[in-house]
């Protein structure tokens, strides 16, 4: 799959457990689309006020915030930011002025909503629904595609099947309205496409295939898996061979790494063999940081796949 076709929705998830990739692939994919000309929104998913963001560090800012900001030509970045979400909730049901600054002050209203179910997804829901939403002048959409950050996987799934669980517990209404319209984006797989990122080992494949059930499950069209920090395999065909049987009689300096590149082509053929969505291989970059997501998106451009 072409990285053309892969930046072809509105909004990419980039999910997956603790430390495998997401916030790094979120923004080598940001920036490729960007470089590729699309008019690009980085989101994560921000949970308390003044954190730092690991996603913002990558472009040398200590946080992003609920308004996009520009960081690049095509490129916006803010965080999905729940009281923003319900700021613009009320703003969108309650006629403006005293009214709406009252029931923003009210501390009564404040705890009574926070008790709420998913009251957290359902501001993150609401703000991302405005930012799909923004409009140029000319009528085009302000962010032609947005890209998440998602948190980690309980929250991912949270976000995911909120539409249809209080759909089914509120039934009418505003909130329902609101959920219906999102739900008409993140559910279309022409419009959205959800994205695992694993390392190649045992368990970590082992969770990336419980969330892609977990996504699938929630209606939320699946785009692929990418099997990051692949380790790069120098040897021809026979040399391999015959390195693996001197590393199986010997302990010598370098079996360890050498059996994570067998390890890693293991993962690969369990994910080919239990699930039929693609599967995209990141090879392991050995410069970190900063330079880390260009380098990817680099390798992305002109995309056939693999990077
Ligand atoms: N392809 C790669 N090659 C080398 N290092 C990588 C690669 N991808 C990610 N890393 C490194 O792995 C670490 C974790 O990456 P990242 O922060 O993107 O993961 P994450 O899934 O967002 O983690 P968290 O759960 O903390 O949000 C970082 O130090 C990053 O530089
Ligand atoms: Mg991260």
């Amino acid at each position: 799959m072409d990285m053309e076709t892969i930046t072809s929705k509105r909004l990419i998830m980039i999910s997956g457990k603790g430390g495998v990739g997401r916030t790094t692939l979120a923004a080598a994919i940001a920036i490729a689309a960007a470089k590729n000309g699309k008019r690009v929104l980085l989101a994560e998913v921000g949970d308390n006020e003044g954190d730092e963001s690991p996603l913002a560090h990558l472009f040398g800012k200590k946080n992003f915030t609920e308004i996009p900001a520009q960081l690049d030509q095509n490129l916006m970045a803010c965080r999905l930011w729940a009281p923003q979400g319900h700021k613009l909730f009320l703003q969108h049901i309650l006629p403006g002025g005293a009214i709406l600054s009252a029931a923003l002050r009210s501390k009564a209203l404040q705890a009574f909503l926070t008790a709420a179910p998913s009251f957290c997804e359902m501001g993150w829901f609401y703000h991302l629904l405005t930012l799909i939403k923004e409009m140029n002048s000319d009528g085009q959409p302000r962010h032609q595609l947005i890209i998440i950050d998602m948190p980690a996987t309980g929250h991912t799934l949270a976000l995911t099947t909120l539409p249809k669980i209080l759909i089914r517990l509120i039934r009418s209404g505003p909130i329902v309205d609101a959920l219906s319209e999102g739900q008409r984006v993140i559910y279309d797989p022409d419009k959205s496409s959800s994205w695992v990122v694993t390392l190649p080992e045992k368990l970590p494949v082992s969770e990336a295939l419980e969330l892609l059930e977990g996504l699938h499950a929630s209606n939320v069209p699946i785009g692929g898996i990418f099997l990051n920090r692949f380790p790069q395999n120098p040897f021809q065909p026979d040399e391999f061979d015959t390195i693996n049987r001197i590393f199986n009689d010997h302990n010598i300096y370098g079996k360890l790494s050498f059996q994570r590149i067998i390890r890693s082509q293991e993962a690969e053929k369990r994910l080919l063999k239990e699930i039929d969505v693609p599967i995209i291989k990141v090879d392991e970059l050995t410069r970190g940081g900063f330079e880390l997501p260009a380098q990817i998106a680099q390798k992305f451009n002109p995309i056939t796949g693999d990077v």
